[in-house]
């Protein structure tokens, strides 16, 4: 089982010289290369030439690289698709997706553009996406789609909506989302935080992030990224609860049964395979941190 952890996804404006710099010692599992909502127009082509030689200076070893392009439909996206061809990052993140069609279409300008193995990521952050939400996940069936992330901010100014107390508004949303995601076996992960001076609120929000099924959360910020990275980890109990849940399945006694008991609740072959999971993201965890 593979895995790769993306407990913290930190957005990095591809306009700000300083943060470019500043993400080379910044431990985030996951760094976005922003050329979108982060860039103003009159720095979009500065942005994507700083990104690009940034990406070509290298100094962001063991961390998965993103690169968000402005959207199919703008002038600069043939720039920054031709870009992200030349910087091969992991995955381009595509904003503003609609439908399963832009999905399709960012494939195929990727093949055109000759990205290469190249993931697509792709905001969820549209009205229309939360309402298809299915149909878009199930493009990753003939795409090189693969993770979900959650636009909170774009959700709340396109439909006037604000998230409210513990998000009460947004959790619909949110939560079909997550469906879909997890219905095709992609990951998504949860929007930004947008007061990153406020710890106690950022925590909080981790973990209700992680509740719902979340693989980690965007960030806007380096002060948020240890408590991502802290909130999305399994935790010791987890990883110990799991390596009894293993190793009560492998009891001889327990062979051919499909449900036991294990520190007394019921535990099935499903929390076998959850066990599994959880020992397998604390290891590449573990793998991550050591160097
Ligand atoms: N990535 C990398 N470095 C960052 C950073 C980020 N997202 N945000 C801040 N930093 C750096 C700063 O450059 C500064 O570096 P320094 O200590 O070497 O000077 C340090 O972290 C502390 O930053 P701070 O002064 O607290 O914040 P700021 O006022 O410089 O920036 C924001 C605040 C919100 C403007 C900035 O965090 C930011 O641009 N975040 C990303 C926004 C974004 O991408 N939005 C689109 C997606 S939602
Ligand atoms: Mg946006």
């Amino acid at each position: 089982m593979t895995i790769r952890p993306r407990r913290s996804v930190l957005f990095v404006p591809g306009s700000n010289a300083r943060a470019l710099e500043k993400a080379r010692g910044l431990m985030a599992d996951c760094l976005i290369f922003d050329l979108e909502d982060a860039v103003t127009p009159e720095a979009k082509d500065g942005a994507r030439a700083a990104v690009e030689e940034a990406l070509e200076a290298g100094g962001y070893e063991g961390r998965e690289i993103i690169v968000r392009i402005n959207a199919a439909g703008s002038q600069w996206f043939a720039d920054d698709l031709a870009m992200a061809a030349r910087a091969a990052p992991h995955a381009i993140l595509a904003p503003k997706v609609r439908g399963a069609e832009d999905i399709q279409l960012l494939a195929d300008r990727m093949a055109g553009a000759d990205t290469g193995p190249v993931a697509l990521w792709a905001m969820m952050e549209t009205p229309q996406a939360v309402l298809n939400a299915r149909a878009i996940a199930q493009a990753a069936r003939q795409t090189p789609l693969s993770v979900l992330v959650m636009g909170t901010n774009d959700l709340a100014l396109e439909t006037g909506a604000r998230a409210g107390e513990n998000r009460a508004f947004f959790i619909p949303w949110l939560m079909t989302c997550v469906a879909a995601a997890k219905a095709q076996g992609l990951e998504i992960i949860d929007g930004v935080y947008n007061d990153f001076s406020d710890a106690e609120g950022f925590a909080a929000e981790c973990r209700q992030g992680r509740m719902m099924g979340m693989s980690g959360k965007s960030l806007i910020h380096p002060a948020q990224i240890a408590a991502a990275n802290a909130a999305f980890s399994p935790s010791r109990e987890e990883i110990a609860r799991a390596e009894r849940i293993i190793a009560a399945f492998d009891d001889p006694a327990n062979a051919g049964k499909g449900v036991t008991g294990v520190d007394g609740r019921m535990v099935e072959r499903l929390h076998l395979e959850m066990a599994r999971r959880t020992l397998a993201l604390a290891a590449a965890i573990g793998a991550r941190e050591k160097g």
